[in-house]
């Protein structure tokens, strides 16, 4: 009885493990590049081109804020929780009705998880 429970716990523990481990910086960085177009605004240093620089943006934000920037980033920005606000003040854009992000392909949770990951490498 013992160890079916055993089993059990485990088989949980390695789903949770098995889908952190997925998430693939490789694609993520295809996707950034790729049909997304944040190469086209981003730059992955610290420079400014059209949008920030991205580096150093893991350490900035949450993973749960990014993976609704870069899904809606227009109803992001208008709901304008306490994240989004430090963003808006930090890029002096506090009074715009609307973001200059726009992102050009509607990604998937799977490629969210990559674009994510990816970023953490910046
Ligand atoms: C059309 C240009 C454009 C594209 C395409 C774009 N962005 Fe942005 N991005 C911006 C701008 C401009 C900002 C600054 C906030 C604003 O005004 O919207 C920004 C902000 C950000 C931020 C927050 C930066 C900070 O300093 O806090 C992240 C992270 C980000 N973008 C990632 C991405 C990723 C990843 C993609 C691709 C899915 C992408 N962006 C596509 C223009 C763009």
């Amino acid at each position: 009885m013992k160890s079916r429970l055993f089993l059990a716990v485990f088989a949980v523990f390695a789903v949770a493990a098995g889908s952190a481990w997925a998430a693939d910086v490789a694609k993520g960085k295809e996707i950034f590049n790729g049909p997304a177009g944040c190469g086209d605004c981003h730059r992955t240093t610290s420079k400014k081109s059209g949008g920030p620089g991205l580096a150093g943006t893991g350490k900035i934000h949450t993973d749960e804020w990014l993976a609704r920037w870069l899904k809606e980033p227009k109803k992001t920005w208008q709901e304008n929780d306490a994240e989004t606000a430090e963003m808006k003040k930090r890029l002096k854009q506090q009074d715009a009705e609307r973001p200059g992000m726009k992102v050009r392909k509607n990604l998937t949770d799977d490629e969210l998880a990559d674009l994510i990951e990816y970023l953490h490498t910046l």
